[in-house]
């Protein structure tokens, strides 16, 4: 299969205000006694070299805990800002640097579901409008074809009678229901890759699994890509067919789906499988518990980041950071007991 998409060496950091210090200050022939202020910037380092594929028609899932930079990867990729550093490509393109018009078309092929639907809803707009609106900015068909393209989206998305949900605004809708909407605002242009950043953690659990079973139909129907975010392996397990997972701002394992989740390499991936309740007793290999809280994205401990939490740490993760090793075809872990 051909690569639909690639992220290469993808890092972003944002500032956290300024530190003061004290240092000496050697000045002409003798070190004066007083000492000065300098400014050294602290940095979040809130995604920190990331470097993926996803390909065509291929559910790819970023799984980690909260903070560990996965929504900020995924609001990169669809410009809603601008990487510190690294490149992104789209069929070959980079596109960290597009004109105005090929942003145009990007947005066209790029679409993103977020977590809460009413980010990418406009609450005075009807339903109509809101699903309508892309078609409108990029001038999509005749004007009357329009309004039957909403109403066919809103049936493949699942909303019944889709007719008698034109003229309601997304507040009248069920959480479920607004999701399906903006995931039918999102499809309507036909774009050839979708962000999903945790769509269904905000979901009732009784429609989660019936919402993402929708998703995976309509990536089938509409030969679509989905990079899919969530905190939950086991979600993950059941939706996607590749997974990256990550630990502060870094991926500390990649591969196939299966692979991972029946020989996970990492401790951090084990000791997250090893809380999967419905996981084959077998795969989870005793349970590791994590030791201690996820630390801040401005202050990553030396060597491996994940070394304080790890309960194998040996000297050498104080000190220095694991490359990559490859497990097996297509699965890779950074972690020195490799
Ligand atoms: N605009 C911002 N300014 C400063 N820090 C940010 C900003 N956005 C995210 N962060 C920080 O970056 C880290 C990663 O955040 P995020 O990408 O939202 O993680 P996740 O989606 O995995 O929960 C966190 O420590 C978060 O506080
Ligand atoms: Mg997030």
């Amino acid at each position: 299969m051909a690569n639909l998409f690639e992220v290469r060496g993808l890092k972003k950091y944002f500032p956290v205000g300024t530190n003061l210090q004290f240092v000496n200050l050697k000045m002409f022939h003798f070190q004066m006694k007083q000492r000065v202020f300098t400014k050294e910037e602290e940095w979040v380092r809130a995604v920190d070299g990331v470097s993926f594929k996803v390909d065509d028609r291929e559910v790819f899932g970023l799984v980690g805990e909260s903070g560990c930079g996965k929504t900020t990867i995924g609001r990169l990729i669809v410009k809603l800002m601008e990487p510190t550093e690294g490149d992104i490509y789209l069929d070959g393109k980079n596109i960290v640097k597009l004109s105005k018009n090929e942003l145009k078309d990007f947005r066209k092929n790029v679409g993103m579901i977020f977590q809460d639907p009413y980010d990418s809803l406009n609450p005075r707009f009807t339903i109509l409008e809101s699903v309508k609106e892309p078609l409108d900015i990029h001038r999509i068909g005749e004007r009357e074809d329009r309004i039957k393209k909403v109403v066919s989206i809103l049936k493949e998305v699942g909303l019944n009678p889709e007719k008698s949900f034109l003229k309601r605004y997304p507040h009248e809708l069920s959480g479920g229901q607004r999701q399906r909407v903006a995931i039918a605002r999102t499809l309507i242009v036909n774009p050839k890759m979708v962000i999903a950043d945790e769509p269904c953690s905000m979901l009732d659990v009784s429609i989660r699994a019936e919402t993402m079973k929708m998703m995976i139909k309509l990536k089938e129907e509409f030969g679509l890509s989905i990079l899919y975010i969530t905190h939950d392996i086991s979600e993950a397990r059941n939706v996607t067919d590749s997974m990256a997972v990550m630990y502060l701002g870094k991926i500390v394992e990649s591969g196939r789906t299966d692979d991972i989740i029946e020989n996970p390499s990492h401790p951090y991936s084990k000791a997250l499988i090893s809380v999967v309740p419905d996981i084959d007793p077998d795969i989870k290999r005793g349970k590791i518990e994590l030791l201690g809280g996820v630390p801040s994205s401005s202050n990553i401990p030396k060597g491996c980041r994940f070394n304080p939490r790890c309960p194998y740490a040996m000297d050498i993760c104080r000190e220095k950071e694991p490359d990559y090793i490859r497990v097996e075809k297509d699965h890779i872990a950074s972690c020195h007991l490799l």
